[in-house]
């Protein structure tokens, strides 16, 4: 094991840690990652939202590293010291940061089906200054279904990679990427073939921002009007354990169960994820847990569950008879 101290706080971390990683064992002051997903290899380094200054190399070779590293890349060295929130120039760069992430993409919450779940929207709202400076045309491109279930609106696309990613890792034949490079790159499925395979549904729940959407759930309602509850079913490609997104009775999404870094904790696959949208289809485990300050928990708490509610009502009755 080796020391790391991060704003202040040691921890002992296994060798190979990052930065990233040993922030997140800390649980506080985390630095955001838009690209990085521990679920997914070789991922981070597209998006530098989680650059920190690293303010002493090592016990053995004590030198401050003279840029901002990327935490979720950058392996911690024992005796490392590491400031994130509480360093001026880190916080600076990371408004910088949002401010190019946001140069092309539109600001339309309002109409976005991810807003309540977007961590861009979060990062604009830490970090994002409350005016464009960028003067330019922005890139547009026409909205693209991508197989029969999921849309992509390349306007929106911050080019993390994680959905390529999730098509290469996943799946058994990747028939998606990045074309292009720089300003002109953008996510395409070769020759505009459709992404026909039983966990492509996964890329939604990677994609950071509502790039990729659910054409099952679009614009059918605002996240924070439904309520997430734990579900699972015995499934025979996945593990069948997800959250359905309800309103009222009826369940409008189900997604991938996620972790407090917001990412999937088992992929799902699609047959559970379009095709079964009744509770019968279901075992009801109970409320999924919401961050308290996510906009989802709002009017959420305390918990009312009309539908889980009369599940567990009937299932109560049939042990008493
Ligand atoms: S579509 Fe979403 S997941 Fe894919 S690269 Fe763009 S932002 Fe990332
Ligand atoms: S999360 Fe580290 S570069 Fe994107």
């Amino acid at each position: 094991m080796i020391n790391v101290t991060i704003d202040d706080i040691n921890i002992q971390v296994p060798q190979g840690t990052t930065i990233l990683q040993a922030a997140r064992m800390i649980g506080d002051n985390v630095p955001p990652a838009m690209c990085y997903y521990s679920k997914l290899e070789g991922s981070g380094g597209k998006c530098r939202t989680c650059l920190v200054k690293v303010t002493k190399g090592s016990e053995k070779d004590p030198r401050p590293m003279p840029k901002l590293v990327a935490s979720c890349r950058t392996a911690v060295m024992d005796g490392m010291e590491v400031r994130n929130e509480t360093s001026p120039e880190v916080i600076e760069a990371r408004k910088g940061v949002t401010e190019f992430l946001l140069i092309n993409h539109p600001l339309d919450c309002p109409v976005c089906d991810q807003a309540g779940e977007c961590k861009l929207q979060d990062l604009s709202y830490e970090h994002g200054l409350s005016k464009s400076r960028y003067d330019f045309k922005r890139r547009e491109f026409e909205r693209k279904d991508i197989g029969d279930k999921i849309q992509l609106h390349m306007n929106r696309c911050i080019l993390c990679y994680r959905c390529t990613q999730v098509a290469e890792q996943l799946t058994p034949e990747r028939v998606h990427g990045v074309l292009n490079r720089g300003e002109v790159s953008e996510i395409s499925t070769f020759i505009e073939k459709a992404i026909d395979n039983n966990f492509s549904g996964n890329m939604i729940d990677v994609c950071p921002v509502g790039a990729l959407t659910d054409k099952t759930f679009r614009f059918k309602s605002r996240v924070w009007f439904t309520k997430p509850v734990h579900a699972h079913r015995d499934c025979p490609d996945c593990t069948g354990k997800v959250t359905l997104w309800y309103q009222g009775d009826e369940v409008l999404r189900v997604t991938a169960r996620k972790d407090k870094w917001n990412e999937v904790e088992d992929f799902i696959c699609n047959k559970c994820r379009f095709e079964h949208k009744t509770t019968s289809d279901w075992i009801i485990d109970g409320p999924a847990s919401i961050d308290t300050h996510s906009v989802i928990s709002q009017n959420h708490l305390p918990y009312e569950l009309p539908v889980v509610q009369k599940q567990l009502n009937f299932e109560n009755k049939n042990e008493n008879v």
